[in-house]
């Protein structure tokens, strides 16, 4: 009989990124330091923990809610709970044996978002998973039947308007659908938008005039489905482009642009300047290239579209290498004067020898700080919650589990 000793397990399911066995409640938590008394409510993260401890790659694996619950600096309580959409509880599988989607199956392990009163819990095959402040699974949404794609797990708010907009992208036709839901949670928009070809879109931006889509070169591929391995890998035929579409039309008001080839998973924010549109993202010079299971190093790089002119300027901004780059969510799509991101540097196979941070960006004078962690911790995404509701940008914290 074999084992499987723990340094031969692949990195996502070692040390830090080791999935939990248990389900947990613990009340009245020790504090070391002090908490600030403003922060108050239930802070929430989700993230891949297979249930029978292996997963084929860090993206796949039964999603698992983690949440503290803060209350004038006290932490009254710490859970962690598995989401118990169809996949968990049934078995299901979002792909069947015969390739048909069911985007009511799921393993909903990327995301957790709030938007008109509910908590959904979101992985980009699938529909939404309701949950509870306290974190127990309601049940699938699909908005009474109305959302007929899966739901990107980065959808963005609109501090305009209070809409929350998204979109599901899928590897058969139509590939990519962008969707509204209003200030109430009702759907009301659903357009599908033309693309090329099937690629793995994880997130886009909006800003107060338009919506942007990220179509690059991370393409889905029949042959690696139907060896059981993770179904997307780089193209070098591709291409790249980013859609910038006006807030309220459809595909054929999409303008598209081409970039040099690369990948993005999370834009930190976009908005308007005049007649141009600034992006900026995490950008992986390739990914997966080759490898569909690599490690790839992403750099904080602003993205000037020029309506105008018809083309992208392209700009790094840091040599850090980080992800879950973030701004004040009270300024999506506006212009942003911080930003926050996670580095965390995979070096080699040991996990005392990351140098993990937060990493706080003033993009206006250009000046980079970090928190270093220190050897063995790991930050998940830094998220900014301001002291109060009208305190200015960057007043308030970045919180993140480590
Ligand atoms: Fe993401």
């Amino acid at each position: 009989m074999t084992e499987t000793r723990p340094e031969q397990l692949p990195f996502h399911l070692r040390g830090n990124y080791a999935p939990v066995a248990d389900e947990v409640t613990v009340v009245d938590l020790p504090i070391a330091g002090a908490l600030p008394p403003e922060l108050c409510g239930v802070y929430m993260r989700n993230g891949p923990n297979p249930r029978s401890g292996v997963s084929g790659h860090w993206f796949t694996g039964d999603g698992m809610l983690h949440g503290v619950r803060l209350e004038r600096g006290a932490a009254q309580w710490y859970r962690n709970r598995y989401v118990r959409g169809r996949t968990f509880t049934e078995g299901v599988e979002f792909v069947d044996a015969n390739g048909s989607i069911d985007h009511s199956a799921g393993v909903n392990n990327t995301n957790v978002v709030q938007h008109a009163g509910r908590i959904l819990a979101l992985v980009e095959s699938s529909f939404p998973v309701e949950v509870t402040r306290t974190l127990e699974t309601v049940g699938v949404c699909d908005f009474g039947g109305h959302l007929t794609t899966s739901f990107t797990a980065h959808p963005k708010p609109c501090p305009r308007t209070g809409e929350l907009h998204f979109f599901g992208y899928r590897f058969v036709m139509p590939f990519l659908t962008y969707h509204v839901l209003d200030a109430a949670g009702a759907l009301v928009t659903s357009q599908v938008i033309d693309v090329p070809g099937p690629t793995m879109m994880h997130d886009f931006a909006i800003t107060d005039r338009h919506v942007i889509f990220m179509d690059l070169p991370i393409v889905f591929d029949f042959e690696l489905a139907t060896q059981g391995r993770f179904p997307y890998a780089w193209s070098d035929s591709y291409g790249a482009r980013l859609g910038v579409m006006p807030r309220g039309g459809d595909s054929a008001d999409v303008r598209w642009f081409a970039i040099d080839p690369c990948y993005v998973f999370h834009p930190m924010n976009a908005y308007e300047e005049g007649a141009t549109i600034v992006l900026d993202v995490a950008r992986y010079p390739t990914l997966w290239r080759g490898d569909p299971e690599g490690i790839s190093n992403a750099y904080v790089t602003r993205w000037t579209i020029d309506l105008a002119a018809g083309r992208v300027s392209e700009r790094q901004l840091d040599d850090r290498p980080v992800e879950f780059p973030r701004a004040d969510e009270r300024l999506t799509g506006r212009r942003n004067r911080y930003g926050y991101a996670a580095a965390n540097v995979f070096e080699g196979d040991d996990d005392d020898t990351k140098a993990c941070a937060l990493v706080k960006y003033d993009l206006q004078t250009g000046g980079v700080s970090a928190h270093e962690f220190g050897r063995g911790r790991t930050p998940s995404e830094g998220v900014f919650v301001p002291a109060a509701a009208h305190s200015g940008e960057d007043e308030g914290w970045v919180m993140q589990f480590v």
